[in-house]
């Protein structure tokens, strides 16, 4: 008993490091974080704050919130009726190397512009590497603007046609359906669709193929 002590103790010491980084990406989620115009927004109400129960003194809330608030994951079954829920996504598609095509350069130039067939492409040029088997990110700098509503969707009216931020267009969208066989996608911004495109079109391009999306 105490050799098997002593020789778990020295696992412990001896573990080898992570040798990956853990990045975390996502928000604050509280009565502060943005949400789009069309969703319910977070609430907290705070049911036991003192001696309420038996005397015992206690502090609970609950909370409301859309699940498309903060950074979340969209399922098939949010825009195909027949597509899978969450809950049913085998756990081993959540982890896989990450392909992050840049468009900060011209998002910056316009708000409304998608990342093209061309840009992804431009990545798999420039690192040698397929698109298959990768989460495919979107890196448009729009992060960065996350404490400003105007600046991060565009507006702060409740109208889902006056949004403004880059996404995937949905050529880009169809072409990685159809020719690429990825794990899933992110974007920084509050829909990986662009906000001017209205009608969702990579939302109903990427939900209806079994894979998963994430976003802010
Ligand atoms: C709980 O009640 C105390 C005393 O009224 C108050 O100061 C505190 O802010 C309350 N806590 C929350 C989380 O509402
Ligand atoms: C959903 O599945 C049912 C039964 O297989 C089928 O009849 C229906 O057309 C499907 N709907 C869509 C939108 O694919
Ligand atoms: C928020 O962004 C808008 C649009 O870019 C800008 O006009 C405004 O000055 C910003 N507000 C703050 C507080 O930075
Ligand atoms: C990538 O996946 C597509 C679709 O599954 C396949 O046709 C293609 O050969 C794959 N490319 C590479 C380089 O593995």
């Amino acid at each position: 008993m105490l050799l098997l002590a002593l020789l778990s103790l020295a696992c412990v010491s001896d573990a080898v490091p992570l040798t990956r980084r853990m990045v975390d990406m996502s928000y604050t989620f509280d009565d502060t974080i943005l949400h789009l115009p069309i969703v319910n927004k977070f609430q907290l109400d705070v049911v036991y704050n003192g001696t309420e129960l038996n005397g015992i003194w206690m502090l609970g809330e609950d909370y409301s919130a859309s699940v498309h608030l903060g950074t979340h994951m969209d399922a098939p079954a949010h825009f195909d009726p027949n597509g899978t829920a969450v809950d049913k996504i085998p756990i081993r598609h959540f982890v896989a190397p990450a392909a992050v095509i840049d468009i900060t350069a011209k998002a910056e130039l316009d708000p409304d512009c998608g990342a093209t067939v061309e840009d992804l492409l431009h990545w798999e040029r420039l690192t040698g590497q397929s698109l298959n088997q990768t989460i495919v990110l979107l890196k448009s700098g729009w992060g960065q603007k996350w404490n400003n509503m105007t600046a991060y969707i565009g507006s702060t009216e409740a109208d889902i046609n006056k949004m403004h931020f880059p996404g995937f267009s949905e050529e880009s969208a169809r072409w990685l359906v159809e020719n690429r066989n990825i794990y899933g996608i992110g974007s920084e911004t509050i829909s990986f669709d662009r906000g001017a495109a209205n009608t969702f079109p990579a939302h109903q391009i990427f939900l209806a193929t079994a894979f998963l999306v994430w976003r802010t």
